[in-house]
């Protein structure tokens, strides 16, 4: 049988792109063979009815499937996991004041993975906090003390409770750091400002400069009294100057210390923006902002390895073309970084039944990153419009989760992604950023009191509790395909080689003697493969690629179809 599977996906290369250079031994052309075996270990839509198809008379005459992304030669720990991102403020609510906390937040540790084999939960083992460090804000980008939490979350005993109930379930955490500005409530900026202390600490000028953000048109620098400070991202975020020691000292030690407080690494917000050279593209890149990076993150590795801890997870937000994307891998030092082409790239597809588009960026991305560089993989995060809202139609939200998992890199869900949690109606961010629905009523479970954000309307289906009763929900399938993940090396590490035609996507992922082959129909009619022999369930004839006689019976994919085969 599984020889059998084998030669179904053989043919599928042999049809789509003609016979291979050598036969392969191993074909069976069993044609009574059972076709349990050869269903995808994952079919959720209904199967369709069977088409029959024979042998094309000519067949066409390419190469097989050529390598889109090599394996990862020596996995790490972050190339294995399954990653998701958390609001604290917005996850759970413990005590009744409407805003998340860590306690709360413990309380939903066994929903994202209880520690046991089995079950229902989700299965994710990588978490990334966003900025839990004292702030003003809501959103905590601005920070005013980097060695304190934010008191709203909960005390110290709160944080290092919910860490080790964390690391208990195989759990690992890493937090928002937000180097590049404070909040200019920080007592640093107001020593700065004021001339009583921390002179150098912040980037100032005596004149008035005209360099706009090398994102936006806002301007980068702000009047403070007669002289003016530089902040790329808001007057409220003075940026930090990196040239000097003194700084890049202390925020070194913050890092160090959460590490020793037994966090597994950081997301690296706004990395691209460290240390200016001048306006322009002065202010984004600059090669002494890579240098620094290299630095900081030697520093961290050796950090760790002298307390005999793995290597810290260093994911860096370079919201970039992956060109520059790869430099913060290569240059810069860092471990990870999210992979904003692809997410955008998907999209692209999902919305317009065009894998190509994906493909290309896929494809690419094999010759600019260094070798082994490990990549986020994500739909949306706390700055996008979330992809439910995207994808209206919940059928692509079933494709784009099939996807999350079987493209390479560390796949990373956004929380309320897996029950296709909505924006909110505003356009803020935190219309991005609604509280997580964990069942249908006032407080959707969030909360007892009122949600510091409203929560939307829809809890009766767009809940954790709802979609844990329905097997064909999206949370369940969500469960499905990181239990999946979680135990296969192809879906993890594996080589990636793609098979594109019209709307329909294969992806086939493999390790050692695994293969997988996700299947995914990103149109809205129903596509027979061009691969004719990629069977999707129901009866299978065998083909003998030695003599290239094929009689198979064959179903084609429904609209929005998907399935994922074992190929063993
Ligand atoms: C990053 C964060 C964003 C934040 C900004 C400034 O882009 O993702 O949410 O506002 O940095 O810290």
């Amino acid at each position: 049988m599984r020889r059998l599977a084998w030669a179904s996906v053989a043919l599928a290369w042999f049809v789509a792109c003609g016979p291979p250079a050598q036969s392969d031994p191993t074909l069976d052309t069993d044609a009574a063979s059972a076709p349990d075996e050869v269903v995808a270990d994952l079919t959720d839509e209904p199967a369709p009815d069977v088409a029959v198809d024979t042998a094309p008379d000519v067949l066409p005459s390419t190469d097989p499937p050529p390598l889109c992304r090599s394996a990862i030669a020596q996995p790490q720990w972050y190339h294995r996991a399954v990653g998701y991102e958390v609001f604290v403020r917005s996850f759970q609510d413990s005590d009744g004041d409407g805003i998340g906390d860590f306690k709360g937040l413990t309380s939903r540790l066994d929903y994202l993975n209880d520690g046991k084999p089995g079950g229902d939960d989700l299965g994710i083992d990588l978490l990334w906090l966003m900025p839990v460090n004292a702030s003003p804000s809501d959103h905590g980008y601005d920070v005013t003390d980097y060695r304190k939490l934010n008191p709203q979350y909960g005390t110290d005993a709160d944080f290092n409770a919910f860490l080790t109930a964390a690391h208990a379930r195989g759990i690992r955490v890493v937090l928002d750091l937000v180097l590049n500005h404070c909040s200019k409530q920080h007592p640093w900026f107001q020593a700065s400002a004021a001339g009583t202390d921390k002179a150098d600490w912040f980037v100032w000028s005596d004149v008035a400069l005209n360099w706009k953000q090398p994102f936006g048109n806002s301007p980068s620098w702000h009047a403070n009294g007669k002289r003016w400070f530089y902040g790329v991202f808001a007057d409220s975020m003075p940026d930090l100057n990196y040239t000097n020691p003194a700084v890049t000292a202390e925020l070194t030690d913050v890092a160090q210390t959460w590490l020793d407080r037994g966090v597994d690494g950081y997301r690296l917000d706004a990395v691209r923006y460290l240390i200016e050279t001048g306006a322009g593209n002065g202010q984004k890149d600059t090669p002494p902002t890579l240098a620094w990076w290299q630095t900081w993150a030697t520093q961290l590795r050796q950090h760790q390895a002298s307390a005999g801890k793995p290597e810290p997870l260093m994911v860096g937000e370079a919201w970039a073309a992956n060109a520059i994307a790869a430099q913060y891998q290569a240059a810069g030092g860092l471990n990870m970084t999210f992979d904003f082409d692809l997410a955008a790239a998907l999209l692209a597809s999902l919305q317009n039944a065009a894998p190509e588009t994906l493909a290309q960026v896929l494809c690419a991305e094999e010759g600019v990153f260094p070798k082994d560089a490990a990549r986020g993989t994500f739909l949306t995060n706390h700055d996008m419009v979330r992809i439910a809202t995207q994808l209206a139609e919940p059928a692509a939200n079933r494709l784009a989760a099939v996807l999350l998992f079987a493209l390479p890199g560390t796949p990373w869900v956004y929380y309320g992604e897996e029950i296709g949690l909505q924006n909110g109606t505003d356009s803020n961010d935190e219309a991005k950023r609604q509280p997580m629905q964990w069942q249908p009523g006032a407080g959707v479970g969030f909360t007892t009191g009122t949600p510091w954000q409203p929560a939307n309307g829809d809890a009766a289906t767009v809940s954790v509790q709802v979609q844990t009763a329905q097997a064909d929900s999206l949370l369940a399938l969500y469960r499905k395909l990181i239990a999946l993940r979680q135990a296969s090396d192809a879906l993890a590490v594996g080589e990636t080689r793609l098979l594109v035609a019209g709307s329909l996507l294969g992806v086939l992922r493999k390790a050692g003697q695994e293969r997988i082959l996700a299947v995914l129909n990103l149109g809205a009619a129903a596509v027979t493969p061009a691969w004719t022999a990629l069977q999707l369930g129901g009866p299978v004839a065998a083909t003998d690629l030695l003599t290239g006689a094929t009689a198979t019976n064959l179903r084609s994919v429904p609209p929005r179809g998907f399935a994922l085969l074992r190929l063993q």
